[in-house]
């Protein structure tokens, strides 16, 4: 299988190259190999290269940056996804690509299912959901999987933000009025890759047959607040903290340029059911992920 991943030096592009060569030859692309608002050169790549699989973990994610960059945002999260799924359908390849729980409004009270109203509050989660739209368009056989909160152990994730806090600071704040699901990178690309080696035989039709919107995300839910106590609680050098109160604070205490949902948790149940998995809980995900 000729497998091409988009997005290789993100969180998720990351954990995705540690995973992807169990299932065949990977071709991967970050931004200075295929900057991929050259949509000719990203179409020209595919028509190419012709894989029978092909991974979009690449995306915008500056949630407060896109309210000010929203053509950019729009192309990179709409526009291009649907260019891609369009080439998919072309070269009768499977293609994966994710969203995020940023397109609910977090006014329902309870977890979100696939198929409540949608009704992103910032930019980002228009962006995203507009791709949506174009891939359900373009694709045959396709899996959209929103997440949420997803962290890693590199870069500037909100895990080694705290953990970067904690060192510089007797007291930090978090808010304690978002609430969601924590979802290690790692965990993200195990569980598609395990999905994806289940159906690898007849993978298109497989996929096809259960081609749709799922939500896959850390299970159970928690706020920023709560989040980081844990992130404290599983620091591997907490001799390094100088922190002495972590204290909760609400959203309107930090004001931000975009505004976020209060509670867009997930349901994942629709994604156990179909492939017959069972999620890990987030806070154990967590440990793991902390643990040296
Ligand atoms: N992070 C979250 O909390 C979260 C929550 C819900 C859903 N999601 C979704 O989950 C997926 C993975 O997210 P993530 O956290 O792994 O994202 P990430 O770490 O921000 O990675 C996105 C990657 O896309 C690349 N990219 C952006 N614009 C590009 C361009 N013009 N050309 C080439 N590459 C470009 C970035 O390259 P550079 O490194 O060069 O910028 C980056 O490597 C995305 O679809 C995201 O929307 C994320």
């Amino acid at each position: 299988m000729k497998i091409v991943l988009f997005g290789k030096n993100g969180q998720l592009g990351w954990e995705f190259q540690r995973m992807l060569p169990i299932l065949g030859e990977v071709i991967s692309f970050d931004r200075e190999e295929l900057d991929l608002c050259d949509l000719d050169a990203v179409q020209k790549i595919l028509s190419e290269l012709k894989p029978n699989l092909i991974i979009n973990a690449s995306a915008y994610t500056d949630v407060d940056r896109a309210e000010k960059e929203t053509d950019l945002a729009m192309k990179i999260n709409a526009l291009v996804p649907g260019m891609m799924a369009e080439m998919a359908s072309k070269l009768r390849a499977v293609f994966i690509h994710y969203s995020t729980d940023y397109v609910f409004d977090g006014g329902k009270g309870s977890t979100y299912k696939e198929n409540d109203p949608t009704h992103p509050l910032n930019m980002y989660g228009k962006s995203k959901l507009a791709g949506e739209e174009n891939i359900k368009q373009a694709a045959h056989a396709y899996l959209i999987l929103r997440t949420s909160w997803v962290y890693s152990l590199r870069g500037n994730s909100f895990v080694n933000k705290v953990l970067k806090w904690s060192r510089q600071n007797k007291t930090l704040k978090v808010v304690n009025d978002q609430v969601s699901s924590p979802t290690w990178a790692r965990t993200l690309a195990e569980i598609t890759s395990f999905v994806l080696a289940q159906n690898k035989m007849d993978l298109y039709e497989n996929i096809h047959e259960r081609r749709g919107v799922y939500h896959l995300a850390g299970s159970g839910f928690a706020s920023r607040y709560e989040w980081a106590k844990q992130i404290l609680v599983n620091d591997s050098n907490p001799s390094e903290q100088t922190i002495q109160t972590l204290e909760p604070a609400l959203s309107a205490d930090f004001p931000t340029p975009a505004i976020r949902p209060l509670f867009s948790a997930l349901d994942c149940s629709q994604f156990e059911a179909t492939f017959g998995l069972q999620l890990p809980g987030w806070n154990s995900t967590l440990q793991l992920a902390m643990t040296r």
